[in-house]
């Protein structure tokens, strides 16, 4: 059986002192972790929290990455930036990105293509709208998301992590029920198995209020593979106990 991934992803939140006892409250826990776990930080704070776990089980990530690979590109990190730091996750396509940064389908592409050039692996985020939902296209909606990534990456695509992230779910509380959940990570299963022979070690993780309550019933799921977390990463106690839900 593949390992759970457990991803925190702090979006825009932290500081110094912040962030250093909440990684400081991970690490007195986390010693023989039974699941990969990951937090990705906002990238000022990649040199902080990669010192904070010299040493430790816990990887770091970053939350976005250039598509580009160095050059006049004011406020971009590059791929080989990230690597510096010892990043080994990075999100890529985030629904936030998507909406407010207008992130299209190709440029999560070529940015899925730049972190694996990098050597970082991609968590590749998709996830229908509640409009798209209510009107049957969530199906048709991830497919087309991730239909981009696989035509760009080819057989590379055995080396990505997929983040199932149902807009709707977002930092709302409402989460997908498992059952909706697994639905959506057996169609994208079922992609990745038309696209690539090493399609079942492939993650497929579920972000969208997981929480410390909800956790375990979503990693019960046969295509749940994971989780990343929002909101419940930034509280050492509830980032653990979905931890402990992983195994
Ligand atoms: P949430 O965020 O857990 O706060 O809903 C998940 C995400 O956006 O990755």
């Amino acid at each position: 059986m593949k390992q759970k991934l457990i991803a925190g992803n702090w979006k825009m939140n932290g500081n110094l002192a912040a962030n250093e006892s909440l990684i400081r409250a991970l690490l007195a826990a986390v010693q023989q972790p039974v699941a990969t776990v990951a937090v990705c930080v906002p990238s000022v704070y990649l040199a902080q929290i990669q010192h904070l776990l010299a040493g430790h089980p816990i990887d770091l990530g970053a939350q976005d990455i250039s598509a580009h690979e160095a050059g006049a590109f004011t406020g971009e990190v590059s791929g080989a930036m990230l690597k510096e730091f010892g990043v080994r996750y990075c999100i890529v396509g985030h629904s936030e990105r998507r909406q407010y940064h207008a992130e299209s389908d190709a440029l999560v592409a070529s940015k899925t293509q730049r972190a694996l050039a990098s050597g970082i692996t991609p968590i590749v985020c998709v996830g229908e709208t509640l409009a798209d939902r209510e009107a049957g296209k969530t199906e048709e909606v991830v497919k087309r998301q991730l239909a981009a990534v696989i035509h760009e990456n080819g057989h590379c695509i055995s080396e990505i992590v997929v983040a199932y992230e149902p807009v709707w779910a977002i930092g709302t509380g409402k989460t997908a029920s498992p059952e909706q959940a697994q639905q959506v990570h057996a169609v994208l299963r079922a992609q990745l198995k038309a696209a690539s022979s090493q399609a079942e070690r492939i993650q497929i993780i579920y972000g969208g209020s997981m929480n410390a309550v909800n956790a375990a019933q979503l990693l019960a799921q046969p295509d749940i593979d994971g989780g990343l977390i929002g909101g419940a990463a930034l509280k050492a106690a509830d980032f653990l106990t979905i931890i402990d839900a992983a195994r």
